[in-house]
């Protein structure tokens, strides 16, 4: 048994608190009966309404995909190309990506049912720290280096602080492996950091995700994430936010 408004965040559709306020509104029903009060545990077999609509349940799934380029981080396409949960055709969960990385960018993206999870993994506040190692064009000057890790300013707002370091220098080709850690998870925002300084990104590939890493997979594997390691995302995000 479950409470109820912890069955309705898991379902995606709104947050635990925000759950509780639309039980408190008479929202929610549970076997056709209006549920006011908070505290209420419901079973699998109990069917949940909120605002008439059904709540799908389904047990809680979270994996890592090594995503390779030329997926897109989505559940469909509607060009027809490869998309992330093309990975899982055999999990029958309804999974999709927790944020996104671009269709040209390769790495780590977590996958996952479970709504609230996917929430918290996003909440700009629970800052989870993703590495990324870019190939780069150009030799970024150590000011500019340091320009990425204080702030840039970009069309949607100054960048928060992060940390950067050249990891090898081709001065016959004329480019760069940089390595950059950011806390947060703006569009584009690591292309576009290092376009602001004028070395543009080549080729960007998602390293690290809080402690989670690519150890063990290829290019297109997927493994389950343990019941531990979910614990210790959640903590974290938690933590951070407060
Ligand atoms: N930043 C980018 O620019 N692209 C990604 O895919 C992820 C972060």
């Amino acid at each position: 048994m479950e409470r109820l408004q912890k069955v309705i965040a898991h379902a995606g559709i709104a947050s635990r608190r925000k759950a509780e306020e639309l039980i408190l509104e008479g929202k929610v029903r549970v076997n056709g009966k209006t549920v006011k009060e908070l505290g209420v545990k419901v079973g699998s077999n109990d069917k949940i309404e909120v605002s008439g609509i059904p709540v799908e349940r389904e047990e809680p799934v979270y994996f890592i995909l090594y995503k390779p380029r030329g997926v897109i981080s989505s559940v469909n396409d509607d060009k027809g190309r490869k998309v992330v949960t093309d990975y899982f055709t055999e999990i029958k969960a309804r999974i999709y990506p927790i944020g996104r990385l671009d269709y040209d960018t390769s790495g780590i993206i977590l996958l996952t049912n479970d709504g609230e999870f996917a929430n918290l993994m996003m909440h700009p506040k629970g800052e989870i720290e993703k590495v990324y190692v870019a190939k780069v064009k150009g030799i970024p000057a150590r000011e500019k280096v340091k320009q990425l890790e204080r702030g840039i300013m970009l069309e949607d707002g100054k960048t928060a602080p992060a940390r950067a370091k050249i990891l090898s220098v081709d001065k016959k080709k004329g480019t760069s492996i940089v390595e950059l850690k950011i806390h947060e998870g703006r569009n584009r925002q690591v292309r576009r950091m290092f376009e602001a300084i004028g070395t543009p990104v080549m080729k960007l590939k998602r390293e690290r995700y809080s402690f989670l890493n690519l150890n063990g997979l290829q290019s297109g594997d997927a493994r389950e994430l343990t019941a531990h390691e979910v614990k210790l995302l959640r903590a974290e995000a938690q933590k951070k936010k407060g």
